[in-house]
């Protein structure tokens, strides 16, 4: 649907929302940039199950469905995030260190992915409802946009939802920064020319009239065409486990292997519901989210914090915080200590530095391939691809 102007300028304020996971536009990106890979006999698949009219059927519709049922569905709650127990940015970040996972076993983003991917190949073999796929796609367009938020993967007061912070001159958290912020200055702050269509029909074409069209018009064509063109393959290759290959793994290299050999590790590995690591030769979001739960400790998670005057906060024990998890809707405990001083991150050196090096806008672009790869592996037959071609199982965007 494109929006009359008024409308889209009015969408603004859902840029800026409650505490809610990746925001909206930060969930609804990641789906817009999938829809521009997914192969288009998946995507007829897929809005059907969803029962999205082909003519209006946008993966980004759905894209915050699993934050809006959160209250509904409790237990999905610890589904959206994972951390460690030794994990403590930034001076540690443990992914995850001796004392392994917080929480539940299997019940983090992480085993998420790979659940609700199972449920899906289920579904293509005839073995599962098609309700049950309708919510697992959800739930799976929804996670992999959790997975690509840093934050998701720090249990750290958790996920920095409890580390007030000041952003220009509002006060808020380090995780709603992440989710919303960043990403609506990053909105309002496109250059002019993106509002012009791009010469790529499949990028344009996932495109809704959306107040972040412009923006994700930036992302692809200074990023996933430019600047990380070489990049795709190592974004969807996982560790090659002893299976005799000279090619890589993951969703990239698997037409390159014994098709059938991976297939069975796979379904073996995702059927016991076991631990996060190790992961899948094919599908591997442990891998996959290390180096941006590294950001934590490298740039997201400011230094100063854990510094006078900035230390100086109303400390719950890691317990109590891990009990909590990432839990938006609870109130944030309130400072002890009447008015404390807060650290501004629209600063060059914080804000200004994420922006130059396009941080944020990599995370988005990493989760939408991904994700167009995950759903391309589940939906699209092997044939619909090139054997072995650079970028398998993503569709070419010039084709
Ligand atoms: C996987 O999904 C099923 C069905 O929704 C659920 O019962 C199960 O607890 C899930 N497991 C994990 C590890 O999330
Ligand atoms: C838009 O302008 C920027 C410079 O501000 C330039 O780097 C970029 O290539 C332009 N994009 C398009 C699509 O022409």
């Amino acid at each position: 649907m494109r929006f009359p102007p008024v409308v889209a300028f009015g969408t603004l304020a859902y840029l800026v929302p409650s505490t809610y996971a990746w925001g909206a536009a930060g969930h609804e990106i990641v789906a817009t940039i999938a829809q521009m890979y997914v192969h288009p006999r998946a995507l007829e698949t897929m809005c059907d199950i969803l029962d999205l009219p082909s003519n209006n059927c946008y993966l980004a519709r759905v894209a915050t469905w699993a934050d809006q049922q959160r209250m509904r569905m409790r237990w999905s709650g610890p589904l959206h995030y994972v951390g460690a127990l030794d994990d403590h940015p930034s001076d540690t970040c443990a992914f995850p260190g001796s004392r392994g996972w917080a929480g539940n076993r299997g019940i983090n983003v992480l085993d998420g992915v790979k659940n609700t991917t199972s449920l899906l190949q289920d579904w293509v073999n005839h073995e599962s409802s098609d309700d049950v796929a309708s919510e697992a796609l959800k739930f799976l367009i929804h996670f992999v946009g959790d997975m690509h938020q840093p934050l998701h993967l720090t249990g750290r007061d958790r996920g920095g939802n409890s580390v007030k912070v000041l952003f220009d001159r509002r006060h808020t958290n380090l995780h709603s920064l992440w989710d919303s912020l960043l990403i609506a200055k990053a909105v309002r702050t496109v250059p002019r020319n993106y509002s012009q269509p791009l010469p790529y029909p499949r990028i344009e074409a996932a495109l809704r009239g959306t107040i972040y069209d412009s923006y994700v018009r930036r992302i692809m064509w200074e990023g996933v065409l430019n600047s990380w063109d070489d990049d795709l393959e190592e974004w969807l290759s996982c560790p090659v486990p002893d299976v005799p290959t000279t090619s890589p793994g993951g969703l990239l290299g698997m037409w390159n292997m014994a098709y059938s050999t991976t297939t069975k590790l796979v379904q073996a590995f995702l059927r016991d519901g076991v631990e996060i690591s190790p992961d899948g030769p094919i599908l591997c979001p442990y891998h996959w989210s290390q180096p941006n739960h590294q950001l934590n400790c490298e740039i997201i998670w400011p230094k100063e914090l854990d510094e006078p005057p900035f230390n100086v906060r109303f400390d719950s024990s890691d317990e109590e915080e891990l009990a909590h998890g990432h839990d938006d809707d609870l109130e944030d405990p309130e400072p002890m200590l009447g008015e404390l001083p807060l650290l501004q991150l629209d600063t060059p050196q914080y804000s200004g530095v994420i922006a130059r090096r396009m941080i944020l806008e990599k995370l988005l672009a990493q989760g939408g391939i991904r994700l167009a790869g995950i759903l391309n592996y589940i939906f699209a037959d092997e044939d619909e691809f090139e054997r072995g071609q650079r970028g398998a199982f993503l569709t070419k965007l010039d084709d």
